[in-house]
């Protein structure tokens, strides 16, 4: 489970996240969704403890995000804006270093960073360094290293760009599996099609808060096409 519970969060006088709630309980899907600029990155910054708010308190797994900082990294995975896939290592090496770093036990990396890699179609690449990889193969990198400690949290900006057709089928998958798994996961994204097949709510970020909720009979419907056409035609926040 994670919940934001009244944060705001202002750059000098820019003014972009307003005493915003939000919730994902264990075993749900939820898109996060907004007009650009509207303080969504920003949002999945906070929750992944990345950025502080300047105000207002994040609850994961029960406990504030910020109390125990190595407790909350264990629980969280995160597949953000850019790879942050290291050039000089190799995928395998980037997925050991992540392990190490949450303190891992070491007997158990190779059979979990192989098997992480086989999800996401990589491990016939997994001793070639990360700098000869394409965008959507540091991609694929990139979230095997969110999930390879097995996280009860998954929070993903825009995780599907630069991914190709089997890419999205694999991260799909991935996502339903975790699901099942007991997994809350929050997912940035702009694509509707593909989160009315995934998601079991779909939240708008606008004006600094969630304006609107769409649960997933309201997605099926075809109300959340609409609904967040409506919110995107207010312009760049
Ligand atoms: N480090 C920063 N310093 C100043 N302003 C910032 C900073 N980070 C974000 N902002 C501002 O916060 C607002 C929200 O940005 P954010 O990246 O969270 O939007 P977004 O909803 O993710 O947009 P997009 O759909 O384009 O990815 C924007 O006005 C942006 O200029
Ligand atoms: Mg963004």
């Amino acid at each position: 489970m994670i919940e934001a519970r009244g944060v705001s969060k202002h750059f000098g006088r820019r003014k972009v996240l307003s005493w915003l709630d939000i919730r994902v309980g264990d075993g749900e899907i939820v898109a996060l969704m907004g007009p650009n600029g509207a303080g969504k990155t920003t949002l999945l910054r906070i929750l992944a403890t990345l950025l502080e708010p300047s105000s207002g308190q994040v609850i994961i797994g029960g406990g504030d995000a910020r109390e125990d900082p190595i407790r909350t990294r264990r629980l969280v995975g995160v597949v953000g804006h850019s790879t942050y896939t290291y050039d000089d290592l190799t995928a395998l090496e980037n997925l050991r270093f992540f392990w190490s770093m949450n303190s891992m036990p070491r007997r158990d990396f190779q059979r979990a960073g192989i098997e992480m890699l086989r999800r996401v179609g990589l491990s016939h690449r997994m001793n070639d360094r990360a700098s000869v990889f394409s965008r959507g193969m540091r991609q694929r990198l990139a979230i095997a290293r969110a999930l390879i400690h097995s996280p009860k949290v998954l929070l993903l900006d825009e995780p599907f760009s630069s991914l190709d057709q089997k890419g999205v089928d694999i991260l799909t998958q991935i996502l339903m599996e975790e699901r099942s798994r007991g997994c809350s996961v929050l997912i940035v994204t702009h694509d509707v099609q593909r989160i009315a097949a995934l998601a079991d709510r779909a939240d708008i970020l606008q004006g600094g808060r969630i304006a609107r909720s769409f649960d997933s009979s309201a997605i099926r419907r075809g109300d959340l096409d609409a609904g967040y056409r409506a919110s995107s035609e207010a312009g760049v926040a």
